[in-house]
């Protein structure tokens, strides 16, 4: 059967209601996600609303709830900026990139007390890549490390949480951090200092 254009490459409304489908159902088939949102062509048009930025800092802006099933919300990175190193408090993560590029560093857990993180991978992630993190997998940083381009990326949390754990390269130490949203459905939300982005 031919596929129509819509499941070739849904738009971001098609997108979110394909994501509430597939969430709908209790187990999760990590590939079958992360090829539906790299399907979506990214349209600046769809998401514009979504994107506030910070000149400071990275910001995270909710687009869905999911049902309850997972958090759906667009970041936002200015030139130079860049996460902590954090774990993902046992949910699964879908990076998809709509704007520009970011750098993502993999690291391991930390190994024994007082000690550097070891570094696993890099990758630097194009626009409409979508890439994938667990705890399972590791630990990673994500930066914008240009300093003329700012960068646009879908995030997909499931189940949605509200803190994680951010590392601290050198010592491998680890505080348990909230994480906040700087918009929700495209609206400004009450300025919330949060320390998962303080570090940066
Ligand atoms: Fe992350």
């Amino acid at each position: 059967m031919e596929q129509t254009e819509m499941q070739k490459h849904p738009n971001l409304a098609d997108l979110i209601r394909a994501l509430h489908q597939i969430f709908a159902n209790d187990k999760i088939n990590v590939d079958e996600v992360q090829n539906l949102l790299e399907s979506h062509k990214s349209d600046s048009r769809e998401w514009l609303k979504y994107a506030k930025f910070d000149q400071y800092r990275y910001t995270r802006n909710l687009v869905d709830e999911g049902n309850g099933k997972f958090n759906l919300m667009i970041l936002c990175w200015g030139e130079g900026h860049g996460s902590s190193i954090h774990d993902h408090a046992d949910s699964h993560c879908f990076l998809k990139m709509l704007q520009g590029q970011l750098k993502e560093t993999l690291f391991n857990w930390p190994d024994g007390e007082k000690k550097e993180l070891t570094k696993n991978s890099e990758a630097i992630l194009q626009e409409n890549q979508c890439t994938y993190i667990s705890d399972s997998v590791g630990l990673h940083r994500v930066e914008n490390v240009s300093h003329t381009e700012v960068a646009v990326s879908l995030h997909l949390y499931s189940p949605p949480f509200d803190s994680c754990n951010c590392f601290d390269q050198r010592t491998g130490h680890k505080k348990r951090v909230r994480v906040t949203f700087s918009s929700k459905y495209g609206e400004i939300t009450p300025l919330v200092k949060t320390d998962f982005q303080e570090n940066n």
